[in-house]
């Protein structure tokens, strides 16, 4: 299959809190600098984004914070849109799963999918508090863990002893909220029978795509191998898109059935106010268009397994090509946690380093956790920083600057004849091209980032080999050739790295009065 384009998504951030440099790492950085590179190689590409407003964990920061879960989503939209706008993610479209685009399409799509008979229905006795008269999701429940006898174990796990649980194993199960008692009521619920598609789903994926990375394609198959069981989708909650169908009062989508249709709603929002990006449609059933999801390893299944399923199961969608997962970045040696606050939050970080975006890119990526996890200190923050990109890439593009500026007024020098140093020095720096190319293709991109600072080594290493500045004492013509190809080499770093310090390169550019890429 011959693609005539990409259409890039990375995961929806739940509205629930700003996001950290674990996001960053982990999707957004390495979605951007895919995106980056296709738009370089003038490919047609729709990088699309957006928050995740509904599900239990925003309604659960409401709260906290005693204010109203619209009022929750509506602040972290805007915190995280500015945070990622910050960081020079090149969003097309950043919208959000709670615009009316989205619950229209939403609505349709399980809709669609109830019209054709595509669920099942299942009435199950779930726990219910009669004083408010609702339904618990199993985080709102607690009671006495089985095991350990602590009091106040979640409905799905016991803090005290990190046993896993069903609610239904408590003892003198209580609503968390208000402590009442509860008892138990039936409800109906909708579900997608994955265990109808779980061959198709074998021969897609463990057929059809060896090619995923070892930790998502290691993922998916353990998950079939454990044989797939229907899904509910839908839930008794009030915050989300109502069951659009008679008798299902009260009754949301799942968030996790809602939120992957957000990028589709993201695509048609933009497309419908923008015809120059094309028909929504032309992106998301042409099987001409390579889709590719940029998500965190909690989220595989639902982007390898559920939604393809979902998409399969309406029958007019393109599936994924390529999943790309990264696993988690921690801090300092620790897991990164919103609830004890140990992060480093990337509206904090813009503003207390102002203008130095592209260090916490380049340390993120250089770091990234591509195979396994990783961990960010501050120290390998300021090493990388002052032993790569001030003593390397920095330092060259200093001295080829200053140079030309003393030696030739700041004028791109014309260059003499070639000798043989100086081809294999232009033979090695193309090189460079072929390589990245190729590591980019594999989404492999620490090791392209890597290869993209050898640019600035082979510089480094031309200039203190040459020595133009001891030339220029005597041989002017020959300086002129030196800076010629320092320059060149200047300039194609602007290139290799716009993708990984967009801002950087974009004030190279503007040193070398380049023209736009
Ligand atoms: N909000 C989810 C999370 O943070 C990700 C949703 S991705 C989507 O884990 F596909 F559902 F949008
Ligand atoms: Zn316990």
């Amino acid at each position: 299959m011959t693609f005539q384009r990409t259409l890039v998504t990375s995961a929806l951030p739940y509205a629930n809190g700003p996001v950290h440099i674990g996001h960053l790492a982990g999707v957004y950085v390495p979605a951007d600098i895919y995106v980056r590179y296709l738009r370089l190689k003038g490919e047609n590409v729709l990088f699309v984004g957006g928050s995740d407003e509904h599900g239990v964990p925003v309604t659960i920061r409401a709260r906290k914070e005693g204010i109203t879960t619209q009022q929750v989503v509506d602040r972290y939209h805007q915190i995280i849109k500015d945070s990622f706008e910050g960081f020079g993610i090149s969003f097309d479209v950043y919208s959000r799963t709670t615009s009316n685009t989205h619950h229209q399409l939403a609505s349709e799509f399980f809709r669609h999918l109830y019209d054709n008979g595509k669920f099942v229905e299942q009435t199950s006795e779930q726990f219910y508090d009669p004083e408010t008269q609702e339904f618990l999701t199993d985080r709102n429940i607690r009671g006495e863990c089985p095991r350990c006898h602590a009091a106040g174990a979640y409905g799905d796990q016991c803090e005290k002893c990190g046993a896993t649980l069903s609610p239904d194993e408590l003892i003198n199960p209580y609503n968390a909220i208000n402590g009442n008692p509860l008892t138990k009521k039936e409800t109906k619920h909708w579900y997608l029978p994955l265990d109808q598609y779980q061959e198709w789903l074998e021969e897609w994926i463990l057929q059809e795509h060896k090619e995923w990375r070892p930790n998502v394609y290691g993922q998916c198959k353990s998950w079939l191998d454990g044989g797939l069981r229907p899904r509910a989708v839908t839930r008794d909650l009030d915050w989300g898109i109502p069951v659009p169908i008679e008798g299902a009062e009260g009754k949301v989508l799942y968030v996790w059935f809602d939120a992957p249709i957000g990028y589709i709603s993201n695509t048609k929002e933009l497309c419908d106010a923008h015809p120059e990006y094309g028909n929504w449609e032309t992106w998301w059933k042409d099987p001409s268009t390579r889709l590719v999801h940029f998500i965190g390893k909690d989220n595989i299944v639902f982007h390898c397994i559920v939604f393809p399923t979902m998409l399969k199961a309406e029958g007019s969608y393109i599936l994924p090509d390529n999943v790309p997962s990264n696993e988690f970045l921690n801090l300092e040696g620790d897991k990164i946690s919103t609830s004890r606050n140990w992060a480093v939050w990337l509206n904090e970080y813009l503003v207390d380093f102002p203008g130095k975006q592209d260090v916490l890119r380049y340390v993120l990526t250089a770091n990234a956790p591509e195979t396994k996890d990783n961990d960010f200190t501050w120290a390998d923050f300021q090493a990388r920083n002052n032993n790569e990109l001030v003593a390397i890439y920095g330092n060259f593009v200093n001295r080829a600057l200053v140079l030309t500026k003393k030696y030739f007024d700041g004028k791109v020098p014309a260059a003499g004849t070639f000798n043989e140093y100086d081809q294999t020095t232009i033979a090695e720096f193309q090189n460079v091209k072929t390589e990245v190319e190729k590591l980019f293709n594999d989404f492999r991109f620490r090791d392209a980032q890597k290869e993209a600072m050898n640019l600035a080594r082979i510089g480094n290493k031309y200039l203190a080999d040459t020595e133009p500045w001891k030339v220029a004492k005597t041989d002017m013509e020959r300086t002129a050739t030196i800076l010629h190809i320092a320059l060149q080499i200047a300039a194609n770093l602007s290139i290799a790295f716009e993708p990984f310090l967009p801002f950087s390169s974009a004030k190279l550019r503007q040193m070398l009065s380049m023209s736009e890429l």
